[in-house]
């Protein structure tokens, strides 16, 4: 009996993940609705979804905490949303000297890449009796975040990049999001594999897939095409000297292997999400185009980054990092 719920309790579990994986959608919709609702509905969803799928462990309470803390609330997404979520709040704690927690699940699943996450599981303190002022893309300017907080504590939700928060931190960043060993060993052999030694290893993030519909819907573009990619390629070629190796990891290699395997020096290297995100921060180089999981290579990576989409974070990122934004116009079609 137990044994059948907990089957069900599964495919259950499956199928609202299938429905968050594109939550980045979903979400835009959700938003139109009363945002309040929507927040209660997904906060009873998140606590749900905690509870199933794995055992809960068994809970060391704490004490509750007698300073502000940081929260990072939202338990959904794929792995590029997770991080960002994850490291929002994590970077919040940090500039504003605050203890950061994070919703169980979101823990687990991201301690399956980095072994090595300093925030708390929210599930220690959540016996406590606390109020929370909710921040979102209005955490900044983060400057005055402290002054309008007042010494509430803060719940930081939603798939909002907040690279202005994590950029001063880069260095402990790279303690704290550095990957296991066994995806470590996993992309040190493929590079093996590739002969990249004594290369400059270009990663480059081709997304596809699903992504076409997000830009479609809210940016009213269509996916970018091959050009982008091959001229990226190109404004390598031509500024950084060496011996260049790019390095392909993507969602679609068919696409790839039609449109972008031009010449000796680009292979395409994908094998599974974190050996490919892991690749885009290891590689010395970065060409990405959108989404959560490009754009966390491009932060991480040390090197240059050329990027499409002229947004917002890309002028947070040129403040602090060898940022190349390409113009969208020559590579994407703008619908009416
Ligand atoms: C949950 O705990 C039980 C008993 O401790 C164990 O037999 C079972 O394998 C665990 N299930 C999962 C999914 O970890
Ligand atoms: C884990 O993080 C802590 C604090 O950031 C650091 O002191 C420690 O060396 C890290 N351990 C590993 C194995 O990376
Ligand atoms: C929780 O805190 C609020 C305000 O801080 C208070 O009104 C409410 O009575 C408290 N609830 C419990 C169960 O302590
Ligand atoms: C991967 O290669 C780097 C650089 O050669 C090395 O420092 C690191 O220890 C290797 N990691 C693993 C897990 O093999
Ligand atoms: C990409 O789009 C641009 C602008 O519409 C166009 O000039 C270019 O030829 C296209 N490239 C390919 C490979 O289709």
């Amino acid at each position: 009996m137990w044994k059948a719920w907990k089957v069900n309790g599964f495919i259950f579990l499956v199928i609202i993940n299938a429905f968050f994986w594109i939550a980045e959608i979903k979400l835009e919709l959700l938003q139109e609705i009363d945002q309040k609702i929507t927040d209660r509905i997904i906060r009873k969803f998140s606590n749900f979804i905690d509870g199933l799928g794995q055992n809960k462990t068994e809970a060391e309470f704490y004490d509750c905490p007698k300073e502000p803390i940081v929260f990072s609330e939202f338990a959904f997404g794929q792995t590029g949303n997770r991080i960002w979520e994850y490291a929002g709040g994590w970077a919040l704690g940090k500039l504003l000297k605050r203890k950061a927690y994070v919703v169980p699940s979101a823990l687990v699943h991201l301690s399956r890449l980095f072994p090595n996450l300093s925030s708390e599981s929210f599930e220690r303190i959540e016996h406590c009796n606390l109020t929370f002022m909710k921040v979102k893309e209005d955490a900044e300017p983060l400057e005055t975040l402290e002054e309008r907080a007042k010494g509430k504590h803060l719940m930081y939700s939603r798939f909002h990049m907040l690279p202005a928060a994590i950029l001063p931190f880069m260095d402990e960043a790279r303690v704290e999001f550095k990957f296991n060993d066994k995806i470590m060993a996993q992309v040190n052999q493929t590079l093996k594999d590739i002969g990249a030694e004594g290369h400059v290893v270009v990663a480059v993030h081709v997304r596809r897939s699903d992504y076409p519909r997000l830009l479609k819907g809210r940016y009213h573009l269509s996916e970018a095409n091959a050009s982008y990619y091959l001229d990226a390629m190109d404004w390598f070629r031509k500024n950084i000297k060496g011996n260049l190796l790019f390095v392909i990891v993507c969602d679609d290699y068919q696409w790839v292997r039609e449109n972008l395997i031009s010449s000796e020096d680009v292979v395409i290297v994908m094998q599974d999400n974190y050996h490919d995100l892991a690749m885009l921060c290891h590689a010395d180089h970065n060409i990405i185009d959108y989404g959560t999981f490009g754009t966390w290579g491009g932060l991480m990576t040390k090197g240059h980054t050329i990027s499409l989409l002229r947004l917002d974070i890309d002028r947070q990122m040129a403040k602090y990092k060898n940022w190349h934004v390409f113009d969208d116009r020559k590579y994407l079609t703008r619908y009416q």
